[in-house]
């Protein structure tokens, strides 16, 4: 057996069923789960239709590469989401379609980290696990970056001494973050870029969530655009990552893409050819309406607004939180250890929250995910109410 495969921890939801084993939830009351970041706003109907009418093209082998009608779409999108000026991406040689950005993220590392050379891929702390069996699978060791209040739930990027910088060959950043939902903004994407630059590092920007923002005045910025505001047109040694999944409530379409750098998107295009996960044509054309429609992405915005607003207005007092600018988490500190919490909430009120260490891992520093828990407000608005409520009883009984 590959002897990697024995370093990977249990993915959160085996630990989440681990902590709950003995629990037997009361019967009496609904059950509600904040613990998976499962989109549950209905797909909008064109995008499911588009996939019904395309469904013929079952009989036909997609090609890695993607529709080029699909690049261009996505291509464009980056475009105007991100003002990435007139030499823009070019969806020839700049862009490829994935299978959801899960397998995508996971792939990279095996397709770009040398593990002869003592490798380090950095990766925030919490995470999305994703990264670290990435980088293990890999043959690399996963550095952890602490996120925590002090840092501003973000990577302190000064404090990474330059030994580390030397041997880093991949850093992993997520904004808006999950679990913290925190943004990195504009100077701080750039000052990453320039230490990718002088220290010869790839950065794989995760940048799932940036389609969800509380403002609509302030889109969350992303890593091309740092780019193109540095006159790199060429996104040398940047990769960013988008999805379908949270900002279209298609995780079932498992579509995302990658963009970039053109020296890295095809040795990632030579390393999924024989990865074979091209995603099937009907998706493809389904993805590519998806991408050109922006209404039903500013309903969901409005959606999640509305459930913040609501969740946040009951929490406030009770739990120490901050509302994130982005995502659809809170990180809220528990005043109890988190599983204990969690166990509390499911065993009272018949409600799953994930604890916080299971998305993150002790270090020198501590484990930033300690006394935590992530709440992924997915339900409908009534049941985020309803949870809400459930976790005030909770603290007020205390
Ligand atoms: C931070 C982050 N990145 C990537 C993904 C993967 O999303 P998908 O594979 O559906 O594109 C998720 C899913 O929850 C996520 O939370």
């Amino acid at each position: 057996m590959n002897p990697n495969l024995s370093r990977l921890q249990p993915y959160p939801f085996e630990k989440l069923a681990a902590l709950m084993h003995d629990i037997e939830p009361p019967a009496d009351i609904p059950a509600i789960a904040l613990s998976i970041g499962e989109p549950k706003h209905s797909t909008p109907s064109f995008i499911a239709n588009a996939l019904v009418a395309q469904v013929h093209q079952l009989s036909i082998y997609p090609s890695t590469r993607g529709l080029i009608e699909l690049r261009q779409a996505i291509a464009d999108w980056l475009g105007r989401r991100f003002g990435l000026g007139p030499s823009g991406i070019d969806p020839q040689t700049q862009v490829l379609p994935v299978s959801g950005t899960r397998e995508a993220l996971f792939a990279f590392a095996q397709a770009v980290i040398d593990p002869r050379e003592d490798a380090l891929v950095l990766m925030p702390n919490p995470f999305y696990q994703i990264y670290e069996g990435a980088a293990l699978l890999a043959g690399a060791t996963p550095h952890l970056l602490p996120c925590t209040k002090e840092t501003h739930w973000l990577p302190d990027l000064e404090s990474v001494p330059q030994t580390v910088w030397e041997r880093c060959q991949l850093i992993y950043i997520c904004s808006p973050s999950n679990p913290t939902g925190a943004v990195m903004d504009q100077a701080q994407l750039m000052r990453l870029i320039e230490l990718g630059q002088r220290h010869d590092f790839i950065i794989a920007s995760d940048e799932c969530y940036a389609e969800l923002y509380l403002d609509e005045a302030s889109p969350p910025p992303g890593l091309l655009q740092a780019a193109a505001a540095l006159g790199l047109n060429d996104y040398r040694r940047c990769l960013c990552f988008h999805s379908l999944s949270k900002r279209s409530n298609a995780p079932g379409l498992r579509s995302g893409f990658v963009a970039g750098d053109a020296q890295l998107i095809e040795p990632f295009f030579q390393y999924r050819t024989y990865h074979g996960c091209a995603m099937p044509l009907q998706h493809q054309q389904a993805s590519l309406l998806a991408w050109q429609d922006e209404a039903h992405v500013i309903e969901n915005r409005r959606l999640y607004r509305e459930k913040f607003a609501a969740v946040t207005a009951i929490l406030d007092g009770v739990l120490e939180f901050s509302t994130p600018p982005a995502g659809f988490y809170l990180w809220p500190r528990t005043p109890i250890p988190d599983t204990e919490f969690a166990r509390r909430l499911l065993a009272e009120q018949h409600l799953r929250v994930l604890p916080g260490r299971f998305l993150s891992r002790a270090d020198k520093h501590g484990d930033p995910g300690l006394n935590h828990i992530r709440m992924a407000l997915v339900p409908p608005l009534d049941d985020c109410i309803d949870a809400a409520q459930r976790i005030r009883a909770i603290c007020e009984q205390r």
